[in-house]
């Protein structure tokens, strides 16, 4: 067992084998209980999820699916409410012509799929539940309004026929990670917006929404075939106004969430909120697609501890930055690194190069980064920073264009051509001061698979070996413990490069001694993506998405022939212990 020669002070579970296994395996001592899955009615007014006629209007109050990041805000020891991120659906699963013969009204059911679920929870019997009913019960869509504020707010591009002020948006989806921040509100971001629109008259495609994946044929969603919102011959503002971090206060079900364009417009992982030495308070967010960058924003005003409502436009004014990472010497896997600003005017963002103003730096975040030399990364998901010393880590999931494309050389915190594996960067900055101008980074990890590569990167780091070994981490976070858990979103063949590491899965890191063990397995062809722990950390709560995609035989939560669902689990010790330790 790979636990006899490892002695992490702060780990004392024993680590779990890789699995195929249609199951969700904690380690010994843990149990896991479902907390609540796609189509489960959040209103006793609502049907629950039916196999076999599930619809637009049920689902409107019924929890969201492929459930992503969450965040869990404590009312009091009994009480709380999770807020959780539904990133989009599988029409395999969805529907009996898998997506091949969408209507408008599986594209009305499809759009009450995405979003947001808030969740009243209460502890019963020492264990989280949700209460049917529960007074923050909320479903947020691809169609609830929401306020579009900060510099972007009422500029032309944000403008369209229904929102003549540009001040006023349509819903959030493809919620993929998330944030929380000290004020008590939720931090939902847009991920991969583009694949709903699309251009029923297949007219050109402006090179500032290509940027972004924008296409006239669009994704598979087909969204623009049956709502003009998304047809760029009806709408073609439309995309603007998605790839934000939207602003949700779930204590108050009647807000209007808030898209804060101060912290630009890019395919948003997730937002890790630091409040710096300072006061000010600093968001790192990743930008998940081959090649793009890595994000910090510095606001302007200082976090009040004593006066939330102060901080509730924080997210308003600042100053955005992309990260620009440089070589270690003699190609050594560390290096420096800076922060490169974007703000109009500045580094060549002007009218020459076709940045008019602030507003559209912010709209054309990743144009800005490219004219300011922001690196290329390896997919940047999840970012997170320790709960005690100025250290943020930043997973790097994969990157099959590396050392392909002329733009993203395999070099600095992106070693390896043809990356399939993935990385965990990690950075200090400068003076421990969260706002400072420079960095160290180093690796913290390098997935690899020992037992296929010897002798070169392709193995992974030191701390990998055949007992640990992954691949694609992607969720990440921090206890208040320090110990850092890992997520993965990977290649689940179990052959081939990918041989012995088995179904999506949860690993705990030691960040100081660099140890790494596994902790979960989860079902077949999911991803394990999205972690919330109680204040006692005592509870965890886990997110199981997609079992089953691509009709990969899962029948996961409820087995024998059933719909496989995206659920939440909960994790707690047999002997209520604090998780991880
Ligand atoms: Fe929604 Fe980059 O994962
Ligand atoms: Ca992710
Ligand atoms: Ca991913
Ligand atoms: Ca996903």
């Amino acid at each position: 067992v790979a636990a006899a020669t490892q002695s992490s002070p702060l780990m004392g579970f024993e680590p779990v084998a890789a699995s195929t296994e249609d199951a969700f395996i904690v380690p010994k001592g843990y149990k896991a209980e479902r907390l609540i899955s796609w189509g489960d009615a959040l209103f006793g007014s609502v049907p629950e999820f039916s196999d076999s006629d599930n619809n637009a209007q049920a689902q409107a109050g019924q929890f969201g699916d492929n459930n992503d990041g969450m965040s869990f805000f404590a009312i009091d020891d009994n009480n709380a409410i999770l807020a959780v991120n539904n990133e989009y659906c599988n029409y395999e699963l969805m529907f009996p012509h898998q997506g091949d013969n969408m209507s408008a009204e599986d594209v009305k059911y499809a759009q009450a799929a995405h979003g947001v679920s808030v969740l009243t929870l209460k502890k019963d019997n020492g264990r989280w539940q949700l209460v049917k009913d529960g007074k923050y019960n909320r479903r947020i869509d691809a169609n609830t309004p929401m306020a579009i504020s900060g510099p972007a707010s009422g500029h032309a591009l944000l403008k369209t026929a229904a929102d003549a002020k540009g001040e006023q948006a349509l819903g959030t989806f493809n919620n993929c990670a998330n944030g929380m921040t000290p004020w008590g509100t939720y931090l939902t971001c847009e991920e991969n917006f583009h694949g709903y629109f699309g251009h029923t008259g297949n007219g050109e495609i402006p090179a500032a929404m290509a940027r972004y994946g924008i296409s006239a044929e669009g994704g598979r969603w087909q969204w623009h075939q049956h709502d003009a919102r998304f047809d760029l011959a009806e709408n073609p503002n439309e995309p603007n106004r998605f790839g934000w971090i939207v602003e949700i206060d779930p204590h108050n079900p009647e807000s209007m969430p808030v898209k804060r364009t101060a912290l630009g417009r890019f395919k948003h992982e997730n937002a890790e909120l630091v409040v710096a030495d300072s006061g000010h308070l600093v968001v790192y967010m990743g930008d998940d697609e081959r090649g793009e960058h890595l994000y910090r924003f510095v606001s302007k005003g200082k976090y009040n501890s004593d006066d939330m409502a102060a901080n509730r436009n924080l997210l308003d004014e600042g100053t955005l930055y992309v990260a620009k990472f440089y070589e270690g010497e003699g190609g050594e896997l560390k290096g420096k690194g800076e922060w490169l600003e974007l703000s109009f005017g500045k580094n060549g963002l002007t009218p020459e190069n076709g940045f008019a103003s602030q507003a559209e730096v912010l709209i054309h975040a990743r144009l800005a980064a490219t004219q300011v030399g922001g690196t290329t990364m390896d997919r940047p998901e999840w970012v997170a920073a320790h709960p005690s010393e100025p250290v943020v880590f930043c997973t790097l999931t994969n990157n099959k264009n590396r050392g392909i494309k002329d733009n993203q050389p395999a070099d600095g915190p992106n070693p390896r051509a043809e990356n399939h594996y993935g990385q965990i960067v990690r950075w200090r900055p400068e003076n421990g001061q969260h706002t400072a101008a420079g960095f160290d980074w180093d690796l913290f990890v390098l997935a690899g698979n020992p037992t296929v590569h010897q002798g070169n990167l392709y193995a992974g780091s030191a701390n990998i070996t055949a007992d640990n070994m992954f691949n694609s981490p992607d969720g990440i976070g921090f206890d208040k413990g320090g110990r850092l858990w890992i997520q993965t979103d990977g290649n689940y063949s179990n052959s081939g490069d990918f041989a012995g590491q088995g179904n999506n899965q949860m690993l705990c890191a030691d960040p100081d001694t660099g140890e790494i063990r596994r902790f979960l397995t989860g079902p077949v062809a999911c991803e394990i993506t999205g972690l919330a722990f109680t204040p006692d950390q005592r509870t965890l709560f886990v997110g199981v998405q997609h079992p089953g995609e691509k009709l990969a035989k899962s029948h996961f939560p409820f087995g024998g022939n059933r719909t496989p669902r995206s659920s939440v689990m909960v994790i707690t010790r047999e002997d209520g212990g604090v998780i991880g330790a």
